[in-house]
């Protein structure tokens, strides 16, 4: 079978711990596609788009920006189709990540740590002026900052597999990064599921989007203050990404989102303003779940507790990726 027919319809396990209120919590292993994330369902779709469009001749050179799994999508799915890839990658992030884009046949390119994903905009304008044949294909936005229709209906397909899954998806569990993951599967899901959404306790960028100036009224720092967090591919403050515009307020998919900390945050937070990190906040760090990464187990401490406060419900989560692709 074609590496690139085995994209999508992906197994939904139950978690087999112990779980609260009867409740029965649901993982959904997008880590289990060929190239291990929910991204390969997006380059499927992207990569066929561009050429329908006449906009990628054969063997053209593709570039992307990415923090997280996207970069290994879109290597192992580009070069599988014959073209050459590039993919720019912020300095200072997972060598595990780096190491799987390589394997997956793209090469890479370091932008700045400090700058982080905020440097991706003036980073891809200057590389593309004097590169004028490399195509980009920006997963996380269309043009001019809007939607990329193409990307959130590939990710729609999550949703639609979960409906014939499950009887009834109560409530689905998502991360937030550029809002993608969200958006895709919400639209589907939406109203009949609750959708709740969560990110690390140092961006908390829709934490603010969804309860203005709350952040700052309770924990006493602007979001963002903190160091760049232990999440990789999830939540950056300090760009306006449409999918979370667009889950958040425009359609306001989203009912909750909950913010997540770890020792580490709990040190910075602490060093910054001398308090900890409410104990109340799901810590991910305290759970296991081999063989599934940081993410995964952050939506595990997330879904245990929601299980607290609901009784016989299936709440599901997406098994983003695997532990092989973090560092420790
Ligand atoms: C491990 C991991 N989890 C979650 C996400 C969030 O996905 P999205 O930005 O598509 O919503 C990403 C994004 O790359 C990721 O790499």
């Amino acid at each position: 079978m074609n590496i690139l027919d085995q994209i999508g319809d992906t197994p939904l396990i139950r978690f087999s711990g112990e779980v609260p209120n009867n409740n029965r919590i649901w993982l959904k292993l997008e880590c289990d596609n060929p190239f291990g994330s929910h991204y390969d369902r997006v380059y499927l779709r992207l990569f066929k788009h561009f050429e329908e469009q006449g906009l990628l001749r054969p063997g053209a050179t593709v570039l992307e920006t990415t923090s997280g799994s996207a970069g290994v999508s879109f290597a192992g799915i580009g070069t599988l189709l014959g073209y050459k890839c590039l993919v720019a990658i912020p300095e200072g992030g997972e060598k595990a990540r780096e190491e799987a884009i390589r394997r997956a046949g793209a090469e890479l390119i370091f932008t700045p740590a400090e700058s982080y994903v905020n440097g991706f905009p003036r980073f891809a304008a200057r590389f593309l002026a004097k590169n004028r044949e490399v195509v980009f294909l920006n997963h996380s936005m269309g043009p001019n900052g809007s939607e990329n229709g193409v990307a959130v209906e590939a990710l729609g397909t999550i949703g639609e597999e979960l409906r014939s899954q499950l009887d009834s998806v109560d409530c689905f569990i998502a991360a937030v990064g550029n809002g993608s993951s969200v958006l895709g599967p919400a639209r589907m899901l939406y109203p009949r599921t609750s959708i709740v959404t969560f990110e690390s306790f140092q961006s908390a960028t829709a934490y603010d989007l969804l309860y203005p100036g709350e952040y700052e009224r309770l924990y006493g720092i602007a979001p963002g203050s903190l160091p760049r967090h232990q999440l990789p591919g999830t939540s950056f403050p300090g760009i306006d990404f449409p999918h979370i515009r667009l889950a958040f307020k425009d359609e306001q998919l989203v009912e909750r989102t909950v913010l997540v900390s770890d020792e580490r945050t709990n040190d910075q937070y602490l060093a910054l303003t001398g308090n900890l990190v409410p104990a109340s906040l799901p810590r991910w760090d305290t759970v296991r779940l081999p063989p599934y990464g940081r993410t995964t187990r952050a939506g595990l401490a997330v879904a245990l507790h929601l299980a607290e406060q609901m009784e016989n419900k299936n709440i599901v989560l997406l098994a983003y990726d695997k532990e092989d692709r973090y560092d420790t």
